[in-house]
């Protein structure tokens, strides 16, 4: 089988390239792996997360831990696989020690993966998984839970909506109206209702 690269391709690979061999921040020094993407690049739904754990640090791969076994779950509800159809990043690509928050130097020296990655992909739309993600694209000192389920213009007039973090749901096991998990199921089924919208 020939193997046709486009345009497109080499300069996600490049991208990919340069961010395994990434030193902009002391996160370098500590990491097993880098975590660039997951999923499939050619997609119109983007998801973006916070940070590699320590599975995803192990494995190379975005939101493969129990967190990301929910997130799979729950796309899965309305008929999005990594498979096919979503493509998955996280704002920083090394894992924090300990999981613990970014920092603003290490969100500032990844932004230009992350920008690299959005510019390239240009999906439609763009889900903000999670307090970080939402600070890297939206001017607002408001919290997730006043922004989940709305819709922001994100990059070249794509859509850009805040969703919880599915760790968060992990903490709030409750599916009655109302709670988290219950407002994700809201949220996740107007994504997939915009998504049959688009004819991209
Ligand atoms: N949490 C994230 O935000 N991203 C991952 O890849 C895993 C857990």
């Amino acid at each position: 089988m020939t193997v046709i690269k486009t345009e497109f391709d080499e300069k996600l690979e490049q991208v990919r390239l340069e961010c395994m061999k990434c030193e902009k921040c002391s996160l370098c020094h500590s990491r097993t792996n880098t975590v660039f993407s997951g999923g499939v690049p050619n997609s119109k739904l983007m998801l973006i997360g916070e940070a590699p754990g320590y599975y995803e640090d192990m494995k190379g791969e975005p939101f493969v831990g129990k967190a990301g076994q929910l997130l799979d779950k729950i796309l899965g509800c309305v008929g999005f696989s990594r498979k096919e159809n979503i493509y998955i990043c996280n704002t920083l690509k090394c894992r924090p020690p300990e999981n613990r928050d970014p920092l603003p130097e290490e969100k500032a020296a990844c932004k230009e993966f992350l920008d690299a990655q959005v510019n390239i992909l240009k999906p439609r739309i763009i889900l903000l998984c999670g307090r970080v993600a939402v600070n890297s694209f939206l001017d607002t000192k408001l919290g997730i839970t006043k922004l989940r389920g709305q819709w922001f213009e994100g990059p070249d007039f794509s859509k850009m909506m805040p969703i919880f973090h599915p760790s968060y749901l992990l903490r709030n096991d409750s599916r009655e109206k109302g709670s988290p998990k219950w407002l994700m199921w809201q949220d996740i089924k107007e994504v997939r209702r915009v998504y049959d919208q688009m004819n991209v």
